[in-house]
């Protein structure tokens, strides 16, 4: 199984998803069977290590996020992933716009699939410290749920 999430720079959001995946898949004994990654609408920042905030709140957790580099969201990958995780409704709409007509992978709300409560991950890029600590404690609540529906699926 093969997982993107999908945030706008890719620097902050989705890489923690991503982070935060790996670890509870490994966790779960489940690491080698699904492909995880994550990616951008915007293209500011490809190429790039997540933010140092992110990395840094990240690590206090016991993510280690360094080895991560940005890139943007492309048409193939909806070939290429069959669960695409939006994190919030501006990022869901650009990849609604993006999708081909032939696509394949199932396209969501990363919250709104595992949680119910809230249904964005609210972007902490331009915001303090506390936006960070909010972000992780969403992203690390629904990819429980994300783990076990993966777990299901296999
Ligand atoms: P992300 O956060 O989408 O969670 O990676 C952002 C990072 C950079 C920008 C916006 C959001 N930016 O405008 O450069």
């Amino acid at each position: 199984m093969r997982v993107l999430f999908v945030c706008l720079g890719n620097i902050c959001r989705s890489p923690t998803a991503e982070g935060v995946l790996r670890h509870q898949l490994r966790e779960a004994g489940l690491a080698g069977r699904v492909q995880v990654a994550s990616a951008g609408t915007g293209d500011w920042h490809v190429g790039k290590a997540p933010d140092t905030r992110t990395q840094r709140a990240a690590l206090l957790r016991g993510y280690d996020l360094s080895a991560q580099r940005a890139q943007q969201a492309v048409a193939e990958h909806f070939s290429q992933y069959d669960l695409i995780l939006a994190m919030d409704h501006g990022n869901l709409g650009n990849l609604e716009r993006l999708r081909p007509g032939h696509a394949t992978a199932e396209l969501d709300l990363f919250l709104r699939r595992y949680d119910g409560a809230v249904d964005e991950v609210p972007d902490p890029y331009y915001g303090g410290e506390q936006g960070f600590e909010r972000v992780l404690d969403l992203i690390e609540r629904a990819c429980e749920g994300l783990v076990r529906e993966i777990r299901g699926r296999l």
